[in-house]
C-alpha cells in the first residue's frame, strides 16, 4: 500500500514515517508527501529522501471545499490508500474526512481526549498535570476526536518549559506514528462500534 503524508511545516513527523518505511519489511511505501505551505520546510527534507513532493497552497483556492476537492484528487493520482497527518495544520471538510474515513490518520501532541486543538504544551503545563503524551487517531470529521490507535505518555518534569516538554512529547511522537501508521496498514487496528480494536503489537 502507498501513503501521502500532509505537512504545513517542519516534517519531523513526516520523518520518522519515512525512516521507517525505508526498512524492508514495512508494510507501507511513503509514496508523496504534500504541503499546503510551499515554504515547508518538510519539503526539501523529504525531497533528499526521494520522495516526490506536492505543493497545494491553499491560498490558490476559493475555498476549503475547492482545497479539499484537489487535495482528494492529487490523493487518487498519487493512488494513496492511506493518508497521514503529520503537523498539516489545516481543518479539513466533513465531505473530505468521509472519503478517507479509516485509511486517514493523525498525530497530536496530548493525550486525548485531554487538550484538543493548538498550545497543548502551554496548557498541559498551566493546569500542572503530570502526564502528558500523545495520540495517533484515525481522523473524523470533528477535529482530534476520532478513534484512538495509540497514545504514548511522559512525566511533566519539574522546571519544563513548553519547550522542553514538547521535546520530550515530540520523541514519543516519532516511535508512536510509525507503529501506529503499520497496525493500520496490516489491517491490525480496525474500528468497531467508534472505538479502535488493535491486535497485539510490539514497538
Ligand atoms: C507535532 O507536534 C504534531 O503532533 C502536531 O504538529 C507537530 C508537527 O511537527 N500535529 P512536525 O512537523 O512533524 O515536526
Amino acid at each position: 500500500p502507498r501513503a501521502a503524508v500532509l505537512i504545513s511545516g517542519r516534517g519531523s513527523n513526516m520523518m520518522s514515517l519515512i525512516e521507517a518505511a525505508s526498512a524492508p519489511d514495512y508494510p507501507v511505501e511513503i509514496a508523496v508527501v504534500i504541503s499546503n505551505r510551499p515554504e515547508a520546510h518538510g519539503l526539501a527534507r523529504a525531497q533528499a529522501c526521494n520522495i516526490p513532493t506536492r505543493t497545494l497552497d491553499h491560498k490558490a483556492h476559493a475555498d476549503r471545499a475547492a482545497f479539499d476537492a484537489a487535495l482528494h484528487a492529487v490523493l487518487e493520482e498519487e493512488q494513496a490508500d492511506f493518508v497521514c497527518l503529520a503537523g498539516f495544520m489545516r481543518l479539513l471538510t466533513a465531505g473530505f474526512v468521509e472519503k478517507w474515513q479509516g485509511r486517514m490518520i493523525n498525530i497530536h501532541p496530548a493525550l486525548l481526549p485531554s487538550y484538543k486543538g493548538l498550545h497543548t504544551h502551554e496548557r498541559a503545563l498551566a493546569d500542572g498535570v503530570k502526564i502528558h503524551g500523545a495520540t495517533v487517531h484515525f481522523v473524523t470529521p470533528e477535529m482530534d476526536v476520532g478513534p484512538i490507535i495509540m497514545q504514548a505518555a511522559v512525566p511533566v518534569l519539574e522546571g519544563d518549559t513548553p519547550d522542553s516538554l514538547g521535546a520530550r512529547v515530540l520523541a514519543q511522537e516519532h516511535v508512536i506514528y510509525p507503529a501506529a501508521l503499520r497496525l493500520v496498514a496490516e489491517g491490525r487496528a480496525r474500528i468497531t462500534e467508534g472505538r479502535v480494536a488493535i491486535d497485539e503489537f510490539e514497538i
